[in-house]
């Protein structure tokens, strides 16, 4: 039988986190799937980088992790598929994963597959968001959860956090701020879509 935990009794979703780099989203999803409002357990983390910082909080957490560093791409895909349906994953949350995925992968997690992106979509696809937004002088930039679809960064939005620029702002200092939101808004968008199906 499932596990039905917290107030709203959410059955937990077998979570694979995928990274690339730093893993701080990684590690606050580690540390909120301990909570008992959380409706994910994480399973599994996947790099695509052997020196990711991020694998630290895997090993740290003792949560099995493996690194596919995505050379060939469809081969890598392939075995990746095959391990997350071994472990009866259902829920993928990318999180500063710098790969794109297929088309082919993301229709196996379809409507399963979600990521932050560190702007305010559909302004800022890609890369470099707050270099752009800043030399565009926005007033506001802000963070995205969203649905991965077969399109970059274009699938349905969950949540969003707006945060003001400051004029003295760098693209540092405002991805610092960032990205302390984006450690808010992405638990807050996970109780939002499992509170209610
Ligand atoms: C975050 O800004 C996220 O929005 C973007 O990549 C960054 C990853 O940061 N997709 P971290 O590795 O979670 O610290």
């Amino acid at each position: 039988m499932k596990k039905l935990i917290g107030p709203k009794k959410f059955h937990l979703r077998k979570t694979a986190v995928f990274i690339s780099g730093t893993g701080s989203n990684l590690k606050n999803l580690i540390k909120f799937s301990f909570t008992k409002n959380s409706p994910i357990q994480i399973t599994q983390v996947i790099s695509s980088n052997s020196k990711a910082k991020g694998l630290d909080f895997a090993r740290k957490y003792k949560i099995n992790y493996q690194i596919y560093k995505f050379e060939k791409k469809i081969k890598d895909e392939n075995k990746i598929l095959i391990n997350l349906k071994k472990d009866q994953i259902n829920l993928i949350c990318l999180a500063g994963f710098m790969k794109i995925l297929s088309k082919n992968f993301i229709m196996k997690f379809d409507g399963k597959i979600l990521n932050i992106h560190p702007s305010l979509l559909p302004k800022y696809k890609g890369l470099n968001t707050h270099t752009r937004a800043i030399n565009n002088n926005e007033k506001f930039s802000g963070c995205t959860v969203h649905y991965v679809n077969s399109k970059l960064d274009s699938g349905k939005i969950i949540l969003q956090k707006k945060v003001k620029i400051n004029k003295k702002d760098t693209p540092q200092t405002l991805a610092k701020r960032i990205l302390k939101e984006e450690h808010i808004l992405y638990p807050k968008a996970l109780i939002k879509i499992f509170s209610n199906p």
